[in-house]
């Protein structure tokens, strides 16, 4: 063991050269960013909250969440499976000085955790892997307006490696290209909503993104089948064409209809509230982190599905890349949306079709 820190966290962390699930207790530092998210969103929401952290490795989420955004957690609920990783949350705790009667921590099954308990109104699942498992205790265990975050870490079925697996777990068929890890958000942000959607609840989508080996969404979580009808209603196919790159909501390629992939069914709605993303940025005390949510508020202002990879759309037009600076001005000024995408630091999303991108980034690498 050796003592580590994040944010204002000290904490007990095992010694390992390789982070695996075979570790006595999971810690993984890459997911630093994951937790500094989790701990605005809470600091921001501007209410007291009653707190699961049903898959708590080291405690460390629960404790930063303590000692950075303590005045929202009104309570704070720990547990892990491994009797191990419960050891270590108590050991955690009190290098912390946290103690009292808001902190409670249980050493069971998280569904059954979940479900023993009584509602919460921010509930993170943080599994090895896939999700789904855990949706249905956390879809009935939280609030009215409260908040569940769900990581999902099986990357080669939600990206396209294993579509086989993307069928089986997500019900969806991935995309195997540049957009893939959107698409791939896209299907985890839908798998949630038509989970939530059989307790008619809605799930809404206030921050959502995907980074190093993980896709991360946000809901509030809504009562009423009509507005869980109307998050239905927003799940299409998508389909992308290789050979020509048009792309889009729906089945059919229209320009060429050859090299056409399809894949979905998948959220097209919005993946971000921009209020949220600003108002979490304020609360964020890592200047990377900051800038991380800075790229997606931008992101935000510009409505599609999908984007522009400006290097394969260059070698398809056997052209050299110009600065991405200058296509974006040239679009700027044409008054089309478009912002940098945290995708892909190659990709730019704008309001415009595959057409009108070629024209712009001819233009601007003629310049
Ligand atoms: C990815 S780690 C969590 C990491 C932690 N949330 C963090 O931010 O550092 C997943 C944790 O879930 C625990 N776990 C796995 N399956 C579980 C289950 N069914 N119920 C409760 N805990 C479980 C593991 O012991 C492990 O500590």
């Amino acid at each position: 063991m050796r003592i580590l820190t994040e944010g204002k966290a000290k904490f007990y962390a095992p010694t390992a050269k390789i982070v695996s699930k075979d570790m006595p207790v999971f810690y993984n530092p890459v997911m630093k960013t994951n937790r500094d998210i989790a701990v605005a969103i809470v600091a921001s929401s501007g209410r007291k909250m009653r707190i699961a952290d049903p898959l708590a490795g080291t405690g460390i989420r629960s404790i930063r969440i303590l000692l950075e955004a303590g005045k929202n957690a009104e309570s704070i609920a720990i547990n892990d499976v491994s009797p191990s990783a419960v050891r270590l949350i108590k050991k955690n705790l009190r290098l912390n000085k946290l103690s009292g009667k808001k902190i409670s921590i249980a050493n069971t099954e998280a569904n059954k955790f979940l479900l023993e308990s009584k509602s919460f109104d921010y509930i993170d699942i943080d599994p090895f892997g896939y999700p789904g498992i855990f949706l249905e205790s956390a879809i009935k265990r939280i609030s009215q307006k409260g908040i569940i975050a769900i990581t999902a870490t099986d990357t080669a079925a939600l990206a396209g490696t294993a579509p086989k697996a993307c069928m089986r777990k997500y019900w969806a068929i991935p995309l195997r290209n540049e957009l893939m890890h959107e698409i791939g958000l896209r299907i985890m942000i839908r798998r949630v909503q038509i989970t939530a959607a059989a307790f008619e609840k809605a799930a809404v989508p206030v921050l959502s993104y995907f980074k190093d080996h993980y896709a991360r969404a946000f809901f509030r979580m809504e009562r009423g089948a009509s507005k869980a009808d109307s998050i239905l209603k927003q799940h299409k196919m998508f389909f992308y064409c290789s050979k020509s790159m048009e792309r889009g909501i729906g089945t059919a390629c229209q320009s060429c209809g050859e090299g056409k992939e399809v894949a979905g069914p998948l959220w097209t709605g919005p993946l971000w509230e921009r209020e949220t993303l600003i108002s979490a940025m304020k609360k964020t005390c890592n200047k990377e982190t900051r800038k991380f949510l800075g790229t997606i508020a931008e992101e935000a202002r510009v409505d599609s599905v999908g984007f522009y990879d400006i290097h394969k759309v260059c070698k398809s037009l056997q052209i050299a890349a110009p600065k991405t600076a200058e296509i974006m001005k040239r679009l700027r000024k044409r008054k089309i949306k478009a912002a940098m995408t945290h995708f892909s630091n190659r990709g730019i999303r704008a309001n415009a079709g595959i057409k009108e991108i070629k024209k712009f980034i001819k233009a601007a690498s003629a310049n």
